[in-house]
């Protein structure tokens, strides 16, 4: 459908024809209208070039957003080291008087680096007997319709014992089988089995486990039990499709990866290792991670790069710069040295031809040519740093960058918005990281002047974390117990916030929401709000999603200057907005966001031109209720809808719905 803005998602969608200056109602809304705000737009000037990069996304392994997210892989404790001695997320199958027992063998390593596997003795089995392990997957194992499934695991078997093992996809009481297929026979020693399984007509469900089941006695080890469902591009040890395309459809110019405090690390040995996540999977032993739960670190480096590849989008690849959670750090100098190295050794693999050791490494690891990166992010955060290291730290790893990357952009993680006495003076930043959770209130209340009255005469700006909340802010026990996505009051916020950066996007060179992504099941997450939620069968958007998504889609390259003529001097604008346009097309997208009750008249005036087309079209995403949001049950409660806008003149009056964020498409 021509107009349909979000071509995958099963929203409601509306165009309607409107006059200008009509507003559609909704049943049930306040119909007094504010009293009318006029801006004027000077269509003909441009004040800004909009940084290509300005929006991207940001991701770190926090809330199950890899493992148990976007990473396809669906059995939890694939490699049994998550539970230590307890072989968590793992069960015994025992049908009809069966016997066997299961253990976490420590002494039975499948390779240096997959040193638990998990022991099945069985006793007493038949195949009408049979005895298993089961996995629950990350809450549950998505049966969907007409789909295949690639099941493989690693098995050693005693001598004597030699299979068959049933792969299963079952439901949790074992009663209904979704999809089955044997492996015949195991030799022994440690050896790589698959088999593919295929789903008939089946009604989808999460309520299902995964079976690897003999039907003899004997004994068996297995280890990195793994099962794919179809991932994006078809891609091996990839991901999963729906959430990438709600990814896609953001169009981002940049991932920034991979943290965060992901990249910190509880400790210095739990930091994002990046040379511990290359290779086969069977040479990745996973860590520690920050946020409460092991990373399988099967989304390693190359698939970072993948996956910005498949988005269209390049890195903002942060390094390790020698301070963890735990409030230590390397001192600058020759400790530090070694960390130094590892970053370069890192840009290398990212971006060295194959000719270099680690441009070499990434072709012998599948890619050959090197993925494009302009922009370095030197550590997290490091304004936690109390010793204050880090304007050391920064200067010798900057410096080292830019001596074998003379073209790239180094990022310091302390920006203008932490105290003075934590940035980077000893030499200048090409960038600084600012991080904004602010209350919804507070966001409304910066945007119109935050970066508009900002000092440019520093380094420009990445705004690599931001996302309004409500009223609890994310570190609040209590947020705890509220949806893990944010509301349309937070979306708001987030458009409001949106307008002032788009509108300042030659020097907020870069931005992105986070969190990006949360596993809704309960226990899964750390935080909120967060940008998308799912769980092991759906995904939703969250309204700040549509808000971002509808900045994304009608960005523009060129800033145009506006002014908005408030009713009472001095008292905060009832309407935000940002104008920019088209220069190829010499469309002009202006965002309006109407954070009232009452539906807002703006009076347009577009100024320097003579015509505009007098059919423009306007995408609105508005809601009932600031509460109104979407769940995994209620997915497209609040979508942007799409409607004709006729009688469009350089001067007309367009009236925005209560609650809403409006863009207007206005051509020559
Ligand atoms: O986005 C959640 C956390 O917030 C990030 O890991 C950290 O950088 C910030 O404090």
């Amino acid at each position: 459908m021509k107009n349909r803005i979000h071509p995958h998602l099963p929203f409601v969608f509306l165009v309607a024809f409107l006059g200008a200056g009509l507003l559609l109602p909704a049943p049930g809304r306040a119909a007094d209208a504010a009293p009318p705000v006029s801006l004027v737009i000077q269509a003909d000037q441009a004040a800004g070039k909009v940084s290509p990069m300005h929006s991207g996304l940001m991701i770190e392994e926090i809330n199950h957003s890899l493992d148990g997210g976007l990473y396809a892989e669906l059995i939890q404790n694939r490699a049994f080291k998550d539970g230590g001695q307890n072989p968590v997320h793992w069960a015994l199958v025992q049908d009809g008087g069966a016997s066997a027992s299961i253990a976490i063998d420590a002494g039975h390593p499948l390779s240096d680096a997959l040193t638990s596997s998990l022991r099945l003795d069985v006793a007493k089995a038949s195949p009408a007997q049979r005895v298993g392990v089961a996995n629950d997957g990350y809450w549950g194992i998505p049966v969907k319709p007409a789909t295949t499934y690639r099941a493989s695991f690693y098995a050693d078997a005693n001598p004597g014992f030699d299979g068959p093992v049933t792969v299963s996809i079952e439901s949790v009481d074992g009663a209904t089988v979704y999809a089955k297929a044997q492996v015949p026979s195991l030799a022994p020693g440690w050896h790589p089995y698959a088999v593919t399984l295929v789903t008939g007509n089946v009604t989808p469900t999460a309520k299902a486990r995964f079976v690897l089941a003999v039907d003899r006695p004997g004994t068996v080890w297995f280890d990195l039990v793994s099962l794919f469902p179809p991932t994006w591009n078809n891609r091996p040890n990839g991901l999963r499709p729906d959430l990438m395309q709600m990814l896609v459809d953001l169009k981002p110019a940049f991932l920034r990866c991979p943290g965060g405090n992901y990249l910190e690390g509880a400790t210095i040995p739990q930091r994002f290792e990046w040379k511990k996540t290359l290779g086969p999977l069977t040479s990745r032993a996973g860590h520690p991670g920050p946020w409460g739960y092991r990373s399988s670190d099967g989304l390693g480096l190359l698939e970072y790069m993948l996956w910005c590849e498949d988005m269209g989008a390049e890195p903002v690849l942060a390094v390790y710069a020698g301070y963890s959670l735990d409030g230590t750090h390397v001192n600058p100098g020759p400790d530090l040295q070694p960390y130094v190295q590892d970053a370069l050794d890192e840009i290398e693999y990212v971006t060295g031809p194959v000719t270099s050791q680690w441009g070499a490494q990434r072709a012998k690891d599948g890619h050959p040519a090197p993925f494009p990166l302009h922009y370095v992010e030197i550590g997290n955060e490091d304004w936690f740093d109390k010793t204050h290291s880090y304007n050391e730290r920064y200067a010798q790893i900057n410096d080292a960058i830019k001596a074998q990357f003379p073209a790239l952009l180094c990022i310091s993680t302390v920006g203008n918005e932490q105290p003075a006495d934590r940035r980077v003076t000893s030499t200048r930043p090409d960038t600084v990281d600012e991080h904004y959770y602010r209350a919804a209130k507070d966001f409304e209340k910066m945007a119109p002047t935050w970066y508009d009255k900002y000092d440019r005469s520093g380094p420009a700006i990445f705004v690599g974390e931001w996302a309004a909340y409500e009223d609890i802010i994310p570190w609040d026990r209590r947020s705890a117990v509220l949806p893990r996505t944010p509301s349309m009051k937070a979306a708001l916020a987030d458009a409001a916030w949106m307008t002032g950066m788009e509108r300042n996007s030659d020097f907020v060179k870069l931005q992105s929401y986070a969190p990006l992504l949360v596993n809704v099941n309960p226990g899964a997450s750390q935080w909120r709000p967060n940008l998308i939620g799912y769980d092991a069968l759906h995904a939703f958007g969250s309204p700040s999603y549509y808000a971002i998504l509808m900045f994304n889609q009608h960005r523009g390259d060129t800033i145009l200057k506006g002014a908005l003529d408030t009713p009472g001097a001095g008292t905060p604008p009832p309407i935000q907005y940002s104008v920019t346009k088209d220069s190829k097309s010499g469309t002009i997208h202006l965002k309006l966001v109407n954070i009232n009750a009452a539906p807002q008249p703006v009076s347009i005036n577009l100024k320097g031109i003579d015509s505009i087309a007098p059919i423009a079209t306007a995408t609105t995403l508005a809601a009932d209720s600031l509460t109104d949001t979407n769940s995994i049950d209620e997915p497209t409660k609040v979508v942007p809808v799409v409607s004709k806008l006729q009688d469009v003149k350089p001067e007309f009056t367009y009236t925005l719905p209560p609650y809403s964020l409006t863009v207007l498409d206005m051509g020559k």
